[in-house]
């Protein structure tokens, strides 16, 4: 391992002229890193070194003495949320403030780029980094993710956004093909990414370690080059995942600027190769070297200038965090009223059960693990607010940490419940269930976890869950068994006292689910296809992801996507969509009045969802589109406001190959979950017809559907020799012969001699297409 360089450059860079200065082989190994976690520099023309580390919730910065895997210890720095917790929140306003406080950490540690957020979509539960990820909804992922990306580069340090591109499980990561067509990547995995990338402008992105359709991320010229900078204008570097790049030379052609980490410099000896033969145009390779060039340049005046950070600050906004992102799930009453929140006065009865209140589950395991500046947990965070002195039973064992066996840990905590008040549980999965590397095969919380709560249902009914998890888990089988669950995810370091707090009304919960939670696995989108087989994933569930595929199916869910009750209530009232403009000028403006009913302050998450009733592609039923976190005192009301633009309302046409608005009815619907709508509006666009190319091998009703296509096949049958039709072009056959029709192909109708035109009728009307140009 190399040691971290001493010097980085003072002043700005002037970027052409090293272009001109850099000779074939120091350009080459600018392209690859120095080591693990720096860029290489040229010494001699005042080129610096930077370091770039994880990511994505905290900094994870490695001594220099980091391993093989770049796993060991690494500095101390403030553990927020995961992107589980965090996307729970729907708040873009927090998390751009978590993202300062993760940007000022990450300067204040003398690193140039944090490698995060991770934005890849949540395809299936059972992906051991859906901890890492926001949401099985491109709209949450990309809002959010920009969001953060924002507040981390307010302070002069860039980000990564990763994993680019349907990266959506860890099973066969580095090799699997993930075989997706274009409307599902452009509608549901590419979105998000888009949304990051226009609104905030990561300074680098990080290339996926699989294939997508067959060609390494890494070497996709689609997707590096023609999506992601011609069409989206991307300017700044990609660089590899750690080890994702198979072959140098086709990487860089693609537009791979950046292989992390050092390889033995094989690659910079081949690019070097590679233009001196002329395989590959030295311009390829300035065009990376501008870029790193302009990176370094961006980061100087952050290297210049460290900051501090205010550990106890951040720490304190790491409770917010949590505690915003904490969903919770049910509250049904006991006695009469819900059972949460408890009163602090009341918390000398309460019994807290289960190891993770005292040894919490905060982060997820891999490269984003984060070595805390200090952890909260639950059972001390809930004497410390509430002063009482709370009794505890651990319930079950966590291995290496709780002494005993699960049997008699179990009776202890039942023998206790018995005359407890209240009795709070933590359960959640254990920590080798997560991670990065691999996925689950399951949604279940251990056996012995739910024997646990099966024992204590039954001495005391006032029984409130609280789940650590990163992904989903299955609460089908024992949620009957309590009135009371509250999701906490992974709530970083200071997850404990977000807990503390909202079981006793501190605050009131405001997380909502960013992904449904099935009723068993074999509900879910990807089942039976993920994670595939033999070195291909097929995402034939196309765009139904998440709640798009449990709504098209009508099927029951344990808890929808969007949903998170309140201590409060609150009531959604005189809501209007309003069109202006068409085409792709068209704007739809959404207003509501969100009123307080309830008690006390809160946060409601209003949801604008798009549907399409009719169009010639199958489209979801409800899509998310845009949201707002509006919080209020009780009795406070409030107008907001969200506003469509046209391509909200638009799919990815697959043979147009573009963004294609069908004007007609729009259904806009206003909600608190995906299946909690409080009104839906019928709203009415208007765009030009679909004009998709015309053959000989569109069908009858393609032809007549086509705004061009349509008047020449009316024309070419009213013609007075046409058997079946009149002379305005109208049939004359009976109607199920007609829809018939509509199926086949005009080349096909040409061979039936006699039917409504021949071949010489085809030719005339593929020579006027031609001339009117609707012809491909
Ligand atoms: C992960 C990335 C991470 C990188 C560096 C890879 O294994 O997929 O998310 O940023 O390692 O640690």
């Amino acid at each position: 391992m190399t040691s971290a360089p001493t010097t980085t450059t003072a002043g700005p860079l002037d970027v052409e002229r090293l272009i001109q200065d850099l000779t074939l082989e120091e350009k080459a190994s600018l392209t690859s890193g120095l080591d693990f976690w720096h860029t290489q520099p040229v010494e001699r023309l005042g080129i610096g070194s930077v370091m770039v580390t994880d990511g994505p919730h905290g900094l994870r910065k490695q001594d220099t003495s980091a391993d093989h895997l770049g796993l060991a210890e690494s500095v101390p720095a403030t553990c927020f949320p995961t992107a589980a917790a965090l996307g729970s929140t729907w708040d873009v306003d927090l998390l751009r403030r978590v993202g300062s406080a993760l940007g000022r950490e990450t300067r204040a540690n003398d690193v140039a780029v944090l490698l995060g957020p991770g934005i890849n979509i949540k395809r299936s539960p059972l992906c051991g980094r859906n901890f890492e990820y926001f949401s099985e909804d491109p709209v949450v992922s990309g809002d959010l993710g920009a969001a953060l990306i924002e507040g981390i580069q307010s302070e002069g340090v860039g980000t990564s956004l990763k994993h680019f591109a349907v990266n959506n499980q860890e099973t066969d990561r580095m090799r699997v093909s993930a075989d997706v067509d274009e409307r599902t990547l452009r509608e549901i995995y590419l979105t998000g990414f888009e949304r990051a990338v226009t609104r905030a402008k990561p300074w680098t992105v990080m290339c996926a370690y699989n294939k997508v359709n067959g060609t390494y991320a890494s070497e996709h010229p689609w997707l590096l080059t023609e999506v992601l900078r011609d069409e989206w204008g991307y300017d700044g570097v990609v660089v590899s995942d750690w080890g994702a790049v198979a072959d140098r030379v086709p990487s860089l052609a693609a537009g791979l600027d950046l292989e992390m980490p050092n390889s033995g410099n094989i690659g910079d000896a081949q690019v070097v190769e590679a233009v001196r033969s002329g395989a590959m145009d030295e311009a390829v390779l300035d065009q990376a070297v501008r870029r790193l060039l302009t990176l370094l340049s961006r980061a100087l005046p952050a290297a210049a200038e460290p900051s501090s950070y205010d550990a106890g600050a951040h720490h304190a906004l790491a409770r917010e965090a949590a505690a915003a992102g904490s969903v919770l799930l049910k509250n049904d009453p006991v006695d009469g009223a819900p059972l949460l929140p408890l009163r602090a006065a009341d918390a000398a009865g309460v019994l807290v059960v289960g190891e993770f209140a005292r040894t919490p589950r905060y982060q997820g395991a891999g490269s984003s693990q984060v070595n805390p500046t200090r952890l909260d947990d639950a059972l001390t965070a809930i004497g410390e607010l509430t002063g009482a002195d709370v009794s505890f039973a651990p319930g079950f064992t966590i291995e290496g940490v709780t002494e005993g066996s699960d049997e008699q840990l179990r009776d202890e905590a039942v023998e206790a419940a018995k005359t407890a008040t209240t009795v709070v549980v933590f359960l959640g999965l254990p920590a080798a269930d997560e991670s990065e590397g691999y996925d689950r095969d399951h949604l279940d919380l251990p056996d012995t976890q739910v024997a646990l709560l099966q024992a204590l249902a039954e001495v005391n009914p006032r029984l409130v869950v609280v789940l650590a998890n990163g992904s989903a888990v299955a609460l089908s089988g024992w949620e009957h068994l309590t009135p009371a669950v509250l999701e906490t995810w992974l709530g970083g370091q200071a997850g404990g006292g977000a807990v503390a707090d909202l079981l006793f009304g501190a605050q009131s919960p405001s997380g909502r689910l960013t992904e449904t939670i099935p009723v068993s696995l074999r509900d879910t989108p990807a089942y039976g296809s993920f994670p595939g087989e033999l070195g291909h994933v097929r995402y034939g569930e196309g765009v139904l992801v998440g709640y798009r595929y449990y709504d098209a199916k009508g099927m029951a869910v344990s808890y929808p996507f969007g949903h998170g009750l309140t201590y409060t209530s609150f009531e959604h009232s005189d809501v209007t969509a309003t069109v202006s403009g068409e085409g792709d000028e068209v704007t739809v403006t959404v207003r509501a009045r969100i009123t307080n009913t309830g008690r006390v302050r809160g946060a409601e998450v209003v949801q604008v969802y798009v549907g399409d009733p009719e169009s010639v592609v199958l489209r979801p039923e409800r899509e998310l589109k845009g949201f707002v976190k509006v919080a209020l005192e009780p009795g406070e009301s409030r107008e907001v406001e969200v506003v469509l633009d046209a391509r909200d309302l638009s799919y990815w046409h697959p043979t147009l190959r573009a963004w294609t608005l069908e004007g007609g009815e729009f259904l806009v619907s206003v909600g608190a979950s995906s299946r909690d709508l409080r009104a839906t509006v019928s709203v009415d666009v208007t765009a030009p017809p679909l004009a998709a190319p015309l053959s000989d091998d569109s069908t009858f009703g393609e032809w007549l559907d086509h705004p061009v296509g349509g008047e020449l096949l009316r024309a070419e049958l009213a013609r007075p020799e046409t058997p079946g039709a009149d002379d305005q072009g109208n049939l004359e056959i009976d109607e199920t012969m007609a829809k018939m029709l509509l199926d086949m192909p005009v080349r096909v109708i040409a061979n039936f001699a006699g039917m409504l035109f021949d071949r010489d009728g085809l030719a005339r009307l593929l020579d006027q297409a031609r001339e009117r140009s609707v012809r491909a």
